[in-house]
């Protein structure tokens, strides 16, 4: 059973990186941010809660999440392992997730804010799940992995991003000191190469 958390703030590479290990290990991928705009695009009600919060750079209420996160965990898909992307978040959702699930391993990515900015900001995003960045993938408008148009998320500009970062050292960093007393924390130099930052996840999730 592998069951991994990604944290690290906004534009660290959790959602890229937790891809990669969801398929290397057959093991689900979930991302609360996804979830919650997937809502936003269907026009549900919690999208609708949510885009208030997630438009401003804000957290979407605890309870919110946790709901979500209790109720996907319980998903046939999930007694394998699973990877959580995006939560917890603040220190009240790490204590409910400590209720019902068994997480053994915590990655956190380390990556300093003006690389954050820039990678946030040349990011280009597809519905089918799939990121970019503009450095390597230059002016392109369509997805290499499924042909659909790509998009800038709307959070995804420097306003937004600079109050995420504060909403992430304010309510999310102390959740590295939170899993390293509970010794499961692993560092990652989250500024490396992608394929480098891959490497040091996989290889500290097999010692
Ligand atoms: P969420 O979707 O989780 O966004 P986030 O945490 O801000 O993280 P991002 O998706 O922006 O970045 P990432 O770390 O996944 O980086 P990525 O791999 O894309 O949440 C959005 C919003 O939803 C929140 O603000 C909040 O409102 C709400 N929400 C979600 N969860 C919540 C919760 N638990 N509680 C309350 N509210 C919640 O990489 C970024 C870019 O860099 C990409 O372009 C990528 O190609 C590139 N890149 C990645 N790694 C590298 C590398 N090593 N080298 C070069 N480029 C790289």
């Amino acid at each position: 059973m592998r069951s991994i958390i990604f944290l690290g703030a906004p534009g660290s590479g959790k959602g890229t990186h937790a891809k990669r290990v969801s398929e290397k290990y057959s093991i689900p991928h979930i991302s609360t941010g996804d979830i919650l705009r997937e809502n936003i695009s269907r026009g549900s009600e919690l999208g609708k809660l949510a885009k208030s919060y997630i438009d401003k750079g804000e957290l979407v209420p605890d309870k919110v999440v946790i709901d979500i996160v209790r109720d996907r965990l319980q998903r046939a898909d999930c007694r394998e392992g699973y990877i959580l992307d995006g939560f917890p978040r603040t220190v009240a959702q790490a204590q409910a997730l400590d209720s019902f699930a068994d997480i053994n391993t915590v990655i956190n990515l380390a990556v300093d804010d003006n690389v954050i900015l820039h990678r946030i900001t040349g990011r280009r995003s597809c519905a089918c799940g799939e990121t970019y960045h503009t450095d390597f993938i230059g002016d392109a408008t369509t997805c290499a992995k499924c042909g659909g148009e790509l998009y800038i998320r709307k959070d995804d500009n420097a306003q937004t991003v600079s109050n995420r970062l504060s909403v992430y050292y304010s309510q999310t960093a102390p959740l590295i000191d939170y899993y390293a007393k509970q010794g499961k924390l692993v560092e990652i130099d989250g500024a490396a190469g992608i394929d480098n930052v891959f490497g040091s996840i996989t290889s500290a999730l097999e010692d």
